[in-house]
């Protein structure tokens, strides 16, 4: 079926209280085994291209890859930008066939934030496209930009309020104390930040830094509002350890479509993991009904 706008899947996810797995693809073949997995648990998959991947493979080819593999497919899939901090590459998603943009202004005041948040809000919402947006400062790396634990800062719940009392958004990104790439330690993640922003925004909540996050962490923030869930790193690793596992195990076999087909394999089981997690199995049906 056609690619979805993210805001009708994200508001019956969190209606129906679980979470839709988000992943962060690096070529065709992550692209396609993320909505493989989705179709074989009956699920919704986000499918959100990094602003770097874009800048590898450009605009054209990432959409209608997608076009192509959702096409075939009947579950809902979203095509979705991540951090977009570039108006015009935010632009160009938009016009050529993103389901959903996150403008990620976050390291810009309030009222700037505000104001570029809602330009692009109004782009977005012409075409029928979600949008995600964040304040606050999420710790980590993503797409090679290195927030500290310095820089970041949680998120004021008044400021999120006012926020997104202004825009029409499928989603809100938090600054709640998850982070991207792997933790070192215990993360210091929350609850009560993530129940109060909840409340008083309403949106469906975004938890970047999916990552190594403990189950219980994972079913405490679906309780409370989280509604889409982001995994980027996990899937680097598997892409990259499973080509060389394969490798290794099988020294002499040099046929590519092998080692690329042990590394779907591989990939499709992560994200079968995460959706089924997450509580996205046997969903497709509502979403479908809502989209529709
Ligand atoms: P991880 O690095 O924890 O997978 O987080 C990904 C993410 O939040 C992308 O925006």
């Amino acid at each position: 079926m056609p690619l979805v706008n993210m805001k009708p899947v994200l508001a019956e996810a969190k209606a129906q209280g679980y979470a839709v797995a988000a992943f962060n693809p690096v070529d065709y073949a992550s692209m396609k085994a993320m909505v493989a997995a989705a179709e074989e648990l009956n699920a919704p998959v986000i499918v959100q291209t990094s602003a770097k991947t874009i800048k590898y493979y450009g605009h054209r080819a990432l959409v209608e890859w997608m076009r192509e593999i959702a096409g075939e497919s009947p579950v809902p899939v979203v095509l979705h930008l991540d951090h977009g901090k570039d108006l015009d590459m935010i632009k160009k998603c938009i016009e050529m066939g993103w389901t959903s943009v996150m403008i990620d202004a976050s390291e810009h005041p309030f009222e700037k934030n505000l104001e570029l948040t809602s330009k692009v809000v109004e782009w977005a919402s012409a075409a029928g496209v979600g949008v995600e947006a964040e304040i606050g400062q999420i710790m980590g790396v993503e797409d090679d930009m290195v927030v500290d634990e310095k820089d970041s800062h949680y998120t004021d719940p008044e400021e999120a309020e006012r926020f997104c009392r202004q825009l029409d958004l499928a989603a809100f990104a938090a600054a709640v104390g998850t982070a991207h790439g792997y933790y070192k330690g215990e993360p210091d993640v929350r609850f009560e930040l993530i129940e109060e922003i909840n409340k008083r925004t309403g949106v469906p909540m975004a938890l970047h830094g999916g990552t190594g996050l403990s189950d219980e962490v994972i079913q405490r923030c679906i309780k409370l509002g989280c509604a889409k869930i982001n995994i980027s790193t996990n899937l680097k690793h598997v892409f990259i350890d499973s080509f060389v596992e394969y490798h290794k195990n099988n020294p002499k076999d040099y046929e590519p479509l092998r080692v690329l087909g042990a590394q779907f394999e591989a990939l499709k089981a992560l994200f079968k993991e995460k959706i089924a997690q997450f509580g996205g199995t046997n969903r497709a049906g509502e979403v479908l009904a809502k989209v529709a």
